[in-house]
């Protein structure tokens, strides 16, 4: 698993429609982001940046946890995911921006936009397998404040995660090597121990680890395949050729039909939230 932590960002640019996309189906990634951030519980007052913040649902939530002394930047390099939280997180009786809560582009791997020792919390909700963790946790380290701490959720890469095995075993078979690499787009998400080990060599301390067990569930493969494109931006299946979109989707559509249970398709995963502190 090692190898997965020193990779470059794979994150690529997508569409509105796919921003969009996540925007309107978000709650299952949504879930683990708050169990984060109820266990974070975190002060009125505090100053808190949200790296990789989509479109804000998130942020937004944590700036009614620290009040009109508190402040929340969410950080996300993908422009149009910021544009929807722009436009979503108005204040409804100022018909503005909330007073506590700011976007903007960039990206995590470089926070040179604050200074250090600044913030009291930096969280990552469904980030980090797009980042050189090292890099990010360097920065996350530096612009918080002595005492602060880094909290982050993800699948976890302990355990087995069916659309992200699909993925793999598809995309191997010989039809696509023709086309693509076997290793187009596929994440390795971070594992306990190897997310600890970065932890302490980013000069965090007190690692803490949760493992949650949940169901994802959608009416039809489509449905689902829909889901999980929106929630890797564009980068599972529909950043693949045109050449052979229909048959990644036919082939794609045929393994998540294995998983039909009355509810429609239904696949189990476990995600882990992490937390460290800066001494
Ligand atoms: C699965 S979404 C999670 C969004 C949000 N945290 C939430 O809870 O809804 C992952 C986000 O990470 C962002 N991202 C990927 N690489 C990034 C980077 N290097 N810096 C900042 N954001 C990044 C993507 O644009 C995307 O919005």
């Amino acid at each position: 698993m090692t190898g997965v932590m020193d990779k470059q960002a794979s994150f690529q640019p997508e569409t509105e429609k796919s921003a969009q996309f996540y925007n309107e189906d978000c709650e299952d990634q949504l879930k683990l982001g708050r169990f984060m951030i109820k266990k974070l519980n975190i002060p009125k007052g505090a100053h808190v940046l949200d790296i990789g913040c989509g479109p804000g649902t998130l942020t937004v939530e944590i700036a009614d946890d620290v009040g009109p002394t508190g402040n929340v930047i969410g950080i996300d390099l993908g422009e149009e995911r910021i544009k929807i939280a722009l436009q979503t997180h108005k204040d409804p009786t100022l018909n503005t921006y909330r007073p506590n809560v700011s976007f903007i582009v960039g990206d995590a791997h470089n926070l040179s936009h604050f200074p250090d020792n600044h913030f009291d919390y930096v969280v990552a909700n469904t980030v980090i397998h797009y980042l050189d963790l090292r890099k990010a946790l360097k920065e996350a380290f530096r612009v918080l404040k002595p005492g602060g701490t880094f909290a982050a959720s993800s699948v976890s890469g302990d355990h087995t995660c069916p659309p992200f095995a699909i993925k793999k075993e598809v995309q191997s078979r010989g039809y696509y090597r023709a086309h693509i690499a076997p290793t187009m787009d596929l994440f390795d998400f971070p594992t306990q121990s190897g997310l600890e080990a970065l932890f302490l060599d980013s000069g965090f301390q007190c690692a803490s680890f949760d493992l949650i067990h949940s169901t994802l569930v959608r009416k039809d493969p489509r449905a689902m395949i829909n889901y999980v494109d929106a929630s890797c931006s564009g980068t599972y299946i529909r950043s693949f050729p045109e050449a052979i979109q229909a048959t990644a989707w036919a082939d794609f559509e045929a393994e998540f039909e294995k998983f039909r249970t009355e509810r429609g398709i239904e696949l189990e995963y476990v995600g882990m939230t992490a937390y460290a502190t800066k001494a």
